[in-house]
Parts: C-alpha cells; structure tokens; sequence
C-alpha cells in the first residue's frame, strides 16, 4: 500500500502528514468556475462524470494533495430520493420542505441507485486518472444533516423546524431516519465498489441536538451505516466528522466505530492528543479564516496543528471547508508549510 492517507487511517505515524482539505474542490479555484459556466445548474455538474470527475482532479494538478475527494453533494441523495433540490445562484440549496409522514411515504427509494449512476462514473474516471499513491475519497452526509435541509427546505439558523418535528414526533421522524440509513449506506457502498479507497460523513449540524437526541439521530444512524459498510468491505476507512460536537466527540468515536475523527477548529489540540488519539485517528483542525488570513499566523498555526497532532496517526485538514473567497495561492503556502514541517 503506498497512500500516505490509507497508510495514516491504518494509524501509521506518516511525517509530514498527509494532507487534503474539505471543500478542495469548488468556486474559489478559477479553473472551477470556468467548467462550472458549462453546465446547467450545480447538480447537472455534478451529474456529469466528465465534468465533476475533472473539477474532483483541479486541486490535485494545482496543489499535489495526498486525497482527492468526488465532486458531487450531500443533497444528492434528497434529490435522488425525488425530493425537488436547486441551487440559486448565491442562495444555497432550497428544496420543498418535507413536514410529515405523507411526504415521507412519497419519497422513491427504489430510484436512488439509477439516478445517482453518474457519480459512481465519475468516481470510475477519476480513480483510472489518479496516480496510486493519492487516495479517492466517496463521501455521503449524515442521516440528521441531510435531514435538516430536507426538512427545513434548505440552510437554517436555528432548526426549530427539523428538531421540533424530531422532539414531538419521534416515531414519525424515525421513518424518514431510516429511509436516510438505507439510501446512504448504499450509496456508499456503491461508491467504494467504484474505486473509493476511503469514506467520509459529514455531519456538519451534528452539534445542534442535546445530548439524548444527538445519540438518537447522529449516533445511532452513523453506527448502523459504519456497520453496513464493513460487512461489504471491512478494510475501507470511515472518517466520521460531527462537526460542533465537543466532548462528544469521544462517546462519537467509541459508539459509532468510524476509523478516524475529523474534528472541527474549536476543539483543544492537547485535548484531542490526551482523549482521542489513543483510540482513533485523527484529522483536521485548521480554521478555515485562518487559510483567507495567510502568511504567518497561517503558517504558525498549521506547524502548531502539526506538532501537537502528528506524533500519532493524523492527517491534515481544516476544521470545515475552505470558504469561496480563499486566495488559491495561499493554499499552496499551507500544503508547503505541512510538508516542510
Ligand atoms: O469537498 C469537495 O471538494 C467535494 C465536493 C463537496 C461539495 N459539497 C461541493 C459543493 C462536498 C464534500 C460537499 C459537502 C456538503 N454539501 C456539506 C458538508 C460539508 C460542509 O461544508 O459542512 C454540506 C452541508 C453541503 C450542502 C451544500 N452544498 C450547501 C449548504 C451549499 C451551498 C453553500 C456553498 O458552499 O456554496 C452547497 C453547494 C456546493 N456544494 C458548492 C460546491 C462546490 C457550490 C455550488 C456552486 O458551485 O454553485
């Protein structure tokens, strides 16, 4: 095996650390926007394996990173369930609101694997052009993430509308749970069959529930996902990353199974190395701003990240994606600031 990111998920001490970033693909590369011009809309770019399996490759050619992660979304899997998803032009997703049971009942699941064959394509495309030392990653949202936009009908500030529906009404919410379990595990799988060497959910709203309810709707469906997937494929890494979770992280790790931790940038880097790396690998922290901010205290604070994480398995990442008006050039700096480290 000669992937640094597979290497260091096996909890291999790999220095420097391997690196790759969340969001590494999209509006702030230029050579994203120039393809995204040729396509409808969002989803039609990701839909078109051609199309996403090039902009999946822009970082890797621009920056040399050890993981390329699929161009595509974690509303695919709404939209392949028939749920309406669009995404306006400086708006974000807006999808009609799913608000009780009559909606749920009309979702499709027998359609999600046909409709999302276009992304196992592109992952195909991708893993024939990437060279074998950087890993693919397939990725998939957590049931509750992709449950609060499909429940809020997009972005939301406060939930009120997807937790007071799970806080009520937890039978009900269940059922759309459980339709969100089936229809990620298997596209998941799907992904690994076509080349992902690596998973990762994304649980980005995971830090919003009290701790009962976070067990119930992040814990829970994640474990029943991890376990589906090492049934099929024991040997492929899953990166769980329940953003905003805390001292959660640690129940997280030990109740759910994943591989490795991708932790946000409030979490204490001596925290992490005392009560989480002795069971788990783990990845991140970078501040995202901190990669706009550049220079210096960028570089500063990434040797930081390196230093106090990378005596064990670790990999470098950023705490949440890279934000659309990070300078490319300062992306560069960083991945040569973790090499040089
Ligand atoms: O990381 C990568 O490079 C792979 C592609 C990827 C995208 N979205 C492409 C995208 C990944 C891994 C995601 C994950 C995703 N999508 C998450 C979880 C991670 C996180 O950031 O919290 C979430 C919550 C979404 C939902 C989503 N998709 C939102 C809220 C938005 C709009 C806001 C935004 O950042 O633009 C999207 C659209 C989206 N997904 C874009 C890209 C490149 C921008 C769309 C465009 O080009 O117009």
């Amino acid at each position: 095996m000669t992937k640094k990111l597979t290497k260091a998920l096996n909890g291999e001490k790999i220095f420097p650390p391997p690196i790759w970033l969340m969001r590494q693909a999209g509006r702030y590369l230029p050579e994203y926007r120039e393809v995204r011009k040729t396509a409808r809309d969002f989803l039609s770019l990701c839909y078109t394996p051609e199309l996403s399996a090039e902009v999946t490759l822009q970082p890797i050619r621009r920056f040399g990173l050890d993981a390329a992660i699929i161009f595509s979304d974690i509303l695919v899997i709404p939209d392949a369930l028939g749920q309406a998803v669009t995404f306006a032009e400086g708006e974000g997703p807006l999808l009609s609101p799913i608000r009780g049971l009559d909606q749920i009942q009309c979702l499709d699941q027998d359609g999600v694997d046909e409709r999302l064959t276009p992304v196992y394509q592109a992952l195909q495309r991708v893993k024939a052009d990437l060279s074998s030392d950087i890993a693919l990653i397939g990725f998939a949202g957590a049931p509750w993430t992709v449950a609060t936009y499909m429940v809020e009908g997009g972005g939301s500030k406060d939930f009120s509308k997807v937790k007071a529906w799970a806080f009520s009404a937890p039978e009900e919410f269940q059922r759309l749970i459980d339709i969100l379990v089936d229809a990620t595990a298997a596209h998941l799988i799907s992904q690994i069959k076509a080349g992902a060497d690596v998973i990762q959910i994304f649980d980005t709203w995971a830090g919003v529930l009290p701790e009962s309810e976070f067990k119930r709707w992040c814990v829970e469906p994640v474990k029943e996902i991890v376990l589906r997937i090492r049934e099929n494929h024991p040997k492929v890494p899953v990166i769980g990353f329940p953003r905003g979770i805390g001292i959660g992280y640690k129940m997280y790790e030990r109740e759910t199974g994943v591989s490795a931790l991708s932790i946000d940038s409030s979490v204490p880097l001596k925290w992490a190395v005392e009560q989480l790396q002795p069971n788990c690998v783990v990845q991140g922290n970078l501040d995202p701003v901190m990669l706009i901010a550049g220079g210096n205290p960028m570089i500063e604070a990434a040797r930081n990240i390196v230093s106090t994480l990378g005596e064990k398995g670790f990999i470098f990442n950023l705490g949440h994606g890279i934000i659309r008006t990070t300078p490319p050039d300062h992306v560069a700096v960083l991945v040569d600031a973790v090499r040089a480290s």
